[in-house]
């Protein structure tokens, strides 16, 4: 069996596959568009592929699986999930259409999408200067956003007519600089703006089998998420939510995925939850962000246990995983967020907070001297805590424990970008 799996990094997630790969005796062919800066690490060299250049990408990926019959895909990573699914339907695998994949990837298109099915969205718009900007001014909180970046980037809360103005015009700035308009993508330059929904966050991760849902776990984030910038912190399952309120989220995940056309392969779905219903605010065509996904570990029959990327695997070659479930037990991450602008100049308290009972692991993924740029402009963390205990409530206090610990070293001039 063979699996082509699609990355512009060599991350945790990259690296949980090849293992997984590994003890199933799966081939895992790489295709990227970093090859430049692999260390090469895979049994055969990863496929050269530009991910802005989706058709020329899959005839070079379709010679490939000529000469090397190819039983599966997949993706880490926004770009890499609509890549991947562009060569399934070529190659004619079971998985997600192409037109639902880059469907997900445009919050505008994702709008549509729902709205059109009658699912409850909120007012939403593209707004393309700031003439159009007029008709939001007294719509009380709206929230504006890019179309197509993720990790909360540029989304920012605005209540008045004076800080819509400026919320725009920073997001307008963003999306001027270098690293997003080398994306060439051109739905990059458009900014939407919708009513803000009040209420609780979830996430859930599901794994869709020719239109079948499975929901994998439900996370409940208990920071509220109030803004102006919605920094993602904790991530906790099993949820705390009433069942009806989780069998809510599970049909409107369902549905969701339904509108956009998600068929097969993993979801990673994001909703806001108050009195008028479940708010969908994103479907993504992938597995949860990449190192997060070490909070999730499963059992199968006969005490088999496996990781995310484990079962994925499984199910891109086609086998049954309806019969795993997630641990018992309860599990959480937080991504430590970064405190302010400047560098970093180091951090204490690692051992203490790794110490902390329940806590699995401490991971710092930014570099010391390393420049940080918080949100709404920023993209990275400082790292992630992982904590595994009996009940949700125990890990949330066990997360906030170890992260009381850890003092970050900054030097707070903040450098010209
Ligand atoms: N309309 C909205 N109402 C309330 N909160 C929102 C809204 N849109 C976005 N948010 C908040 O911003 C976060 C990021 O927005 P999202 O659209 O998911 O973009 P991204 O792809 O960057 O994650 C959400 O998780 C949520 O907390
Ligand atoms: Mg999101």
């Amino acid at each position: 069996m063979r699996v082509l799996l699609f990355a512009t990094t060599t991350g945790y997630q990259v690296r949980a596959f090849d293992e997984a790969a590994a003890a199933l005796g799966v081939e895992l062919q790489l295709a990227t568009d970093r090859c430049d800066q692999l260390e090469d690490p895979w049994r055969d060299r990863a496929i050269a592929v530009r991910f802005h250049e989706p058709a020329l990408a899959v005839d070079t990926i379709a010679a490939f699986a000529k000469a090397m019959p190819v039983d599966g895909v997949l993706a880490v990573g926004d770009r890499p999930a609509t890549m991947a699914a562009a060569v399934a339907e070529a190659l004619r695998l079971p998985w997600h259409s192409h037109a639902a994949a880059q469907a997900t990837r445009s919050k505008l298109r994702t709008r549509q999408r729902l709205r059109d099915a009658g699912l409850p969205v909120p007012d939403f718009g593209v707004v393309g200067s700031e003439h159009d900007l007029a008709a939001w001014a007294d719509r009380g909180p709206v929230v504006v956003k890019p179309v197509v970046l993720s990790g909360s980037r540029g989304v920012i809360r605005a209540d008045t007519p004076t800080t819509l103005r400026r919320a725009w015009a920073r997001v307008s700035q963003l999306l001027a600089q270098p690293d997003i308009r080398a994306m060439r993508d051109p739905d990059s330059a458009f900014i939407l703006v919708e009513t803000f929904i009040p209420g609780r966050e979830f996430a859930v991760e599901g794994l869709l089998s020719h239109g079948r849902l499975q929901v994998l776990a439900i996370f409940d984030k208990p920071d509220p998420l109030y803004g102006p910038y919605f920094e993602e912190t904790l991530y906790v399952t099993p949820s705390r939510a009433s069942a009806r309120v989780q069998r809510a989220m599970e049909s409107a995940v369902d549905a969701a995925c339904r509108a956009l056309g998600l068929t097969h392969g993993p979801i990673h779905a994001e909703c806001r939850v108050n009195d008028h219903g479940v708010f969908i605010l994103e479907v993504a065509a992938r597995p949860i962000g990449g190192i997060c996904a070490r909070a999730l570990r499963f059992k199968g029959p006969k005490g088999a246990t496996a990781t995310l990327e484990a079962l994925l695997l499984r199910h891109a070659i086609g086998a049954r995983v309806d019969r795993w479930t997630r641990e018992p037990g309860a599990s959480g991450v937080m991504m430590i967020p970064i405190p302010g602008p400047g560098v970093l100049r180091g951090m204490d308290g690692v051992d203490r907070a790794r110490a902390v009972p329940g806590i699995d692991d401490v991971v710092l993924t930014a570099k010391v001297d390393q420049t940080l740029v918080p949100l709404p402009e920023g993209a990275t963390y400082l790292g992630f805590i992982f904590a595994r205990a009996d009940s949700p409530s125990d890990v949330e206090s066990a997360l906030r424990t170890a992260h009381a610990c850890l003092a970050v070293r900054m030097d707070r001039a903040v450098p010209v970008i």
